[in-house]
């Protein structure tokens, strides 16, 4: 169930809630808005503290039994280091530890804003706190005939008020959301997300909001000369689909493309992977699903200029029909690659939505895509790859990406590397060497991008997360929503 998280003037004491949660600095300080509530109860919560060798590291907790003075059933101990080293996103995590620990409860006040400092913004503050509690209370629970499901129903910030925070909050939530909706469509098994079951499940999502979208598919893919989505999908029976989805509020100045790699399942194609570690490959439209979900609130959040969307879906797999190594692909700007190895489908079937969103002409364009394992080598599975042809627009993407606490590391497109992809018979090969392969990928990518600014986000590491972290759960992460809705609310054309 939706958890709903609300602002509320309530003194913290009278809250009725069945959990107070309250800040406590390291060395067991009790910060401004959680010091009255401890001498309210006569100090039992400094007691508690001690008996429970509670010292107020972060991400510490400690539930503590209410008593008189308090209206809460309980109040929650959380610990929060030294206030002047929290961050933004440190208050995401705090927020998820929260729910994290209160599962088993139904309702929640939150009374964290007295330990805020100064240098943070009190609307930012409310907004993270919420972000991190709805991503924390994220379950994937469907295929769990026992599940112990959260039973959180509703949250009230406490001491948080004004329109301002309490539009940051809502926006907030609704960033969440989406994010847990691109979790939904990663951590769902690629047997019931067929390239048609990713367009159903869009189509959807989008009811109801202003959003236009095609889906194009078998002869509308030939008659628009989307030979790279068409020649990777010709391996499975689940045949390819493409997505254009567009958002056009009235008096849009800019327009902004984005972009998502939708390979429901990679198989690798003839050059299989190994079995070890397939069964990842259901993550492969994490890029898709995040521009799916984006498109989805944009309407919702205000957002002025006009977005517009595309998605290749496809499944790459082995069969007799599937793609050889040695085919050539032409593609719908007259450039020819030959295909050296069919585990690298992601560049192709980016390649014909380059070319497209290139054709409108937009302000600033994106793409996401669980790309390259050599990102993964780099950069780890918490930092995603950035790369592009503009350095206003890579700037402005990294700072999206840091304000979403999704960290986004640059790296370069060296043009001396453009020759590891000469092809003997075609314009390029689709592999570089044995190095750098997620520059090379990168440079792939650049060669169908014309004219307008680009950035590529590598999120093959950070798009899964290997175990429980903070406001992640294992399994997909909706990695990269929150970053673009950031980009989109703020966008300035770049120069
Ligand atoms: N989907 C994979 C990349 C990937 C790897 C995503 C690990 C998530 C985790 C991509 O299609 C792929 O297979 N890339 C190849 C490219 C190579 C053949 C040049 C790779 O990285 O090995
Ligand atoms: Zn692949
Ligand atoms: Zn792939």
């Amino acid at each position: 169930m939706a958890l709903k998280i609300s602002a509320s003037s309530v003194a913290p004491a009278r809250a009725r809630v069945d959990v107070l949660a309250v800040p406590v600095a390291a060395g067991t300080k009790f910060v401004a808005g959680s010091d009255d509530i401890d001498t309210t109860l006569d100090g039992a919560l400094t007691r508690a503290a001690r008996v429970g060798g509670f010292t107020g590291k972060v991400g510490e907790t400690l539930l503590v039994p209410g008593a008189t003075g308090v209206a809460a059933k309980a109040v929650l101990l959380v610990g929060i280091g030294k206030p002047t080293d929290l961050t933004l996103d440190g208050i995401r995590r705090l927020g998820a530890s929260m729910v994290r620990r209160l599962r088993e409860h139904r309702t929640l006040g939150v009374n964290v804003l007295g330990a805020v400092p100064n240098s943070i913004d009190r609307a930012d503050a409310v907004a993270a706190l919420a972000e991190g509690m709805v991503l924390g209370n994220y379950q994937f629970l469907r295929y769990k005939s026992e599940a112990r499901r959260s039973q959180l129903t509703s949250v009230s910030v406490l001491g948080a008020s004004g329109t301002r925070v309490g539009a940051a909050l809502a926006a907030a939530v609704v960033a969440a959301e989406a994010t847990c909706w691109a979790r939904d469509m990663v951590n769902e098994p690629a047997a019931v997300k067929s390239p048609a079951d990713m367009v159903a499940a869009a189509t959807k999502l989008l009811r109801g909001t202003p959003v236009k979208i095609q889906a194009w598919q078998g002869a509308e893919l030939q008659r628009r000369k989307l030979h790279g989505t068409i020649t990777v999908g010709q391996g499975s029976r689940r045949t390819p689909r493409f997505l254009r989805l567009e958002y056009a509020p009235r008096g849009a100045r800019t327009t902004i493309a984005l972009i998502g790699k939708g390979v429901v399942f990679d198989s690798g194609g003839l050059s299989l992977k190994p079995s070890n570690g397939m069964e990842q490959m259901k993550t492969d439209m994490g890029g898709a699903a995040a521009v799916i979900a984006t498109m989805s609130v944009l309407h919702e959040l205000g957002v002025r200029s006009r977005v517009v969307g595309f998605v290749p879906l496809v499944e790459n797999m082995i069969g007799g029909n599937a793609y050889r190594l040695g085919d050539v692909i032409t593609y719908r700007n007259g450039k020819t690659v030959e295909v050296m190895n069919t585990d690298a489908e992601g560049r192709l079937i980016l390649a014909d939505a380059l070319v497209l969103a290139s054709e409108e002409r937009p302000d600033a364009m994106i793409d996401l895509a669980t790309l390259t394992g050599a990102c993964v080598v780099a950069l780890g599975n918490k930092v995603a790859g950035l790369m592009g042809n503009h350095d206003a627009w890579i700037s402005q993407v990294q700072a999206a990406g840091e304000r979403s606490g999704e960290p986004l590391w640059p790296l370069p497109l060296p043009k001396d590397y453009r020759k590891l992809l000469d092809s003997e018979i075609a314009d390029m090969k689709n592999v570089g060497g044995p190095y750098g392969g997620a520059l090379t990928a990168g440079l792939f990518l650049q060669e169908f991008v014309d004219g307008a600014p680009w950035a590529h986000l590598d999120i093959a590491g950070p798009a899964r997360a290997e175990g429980d972290d903070g406001y992640l759960a294992r399994g997909g992460t909706g990695f990269g929503v929150r970053t673009l809705i950031e980009l989109v609310t703020a966008f300035r054309k770049p120069r």
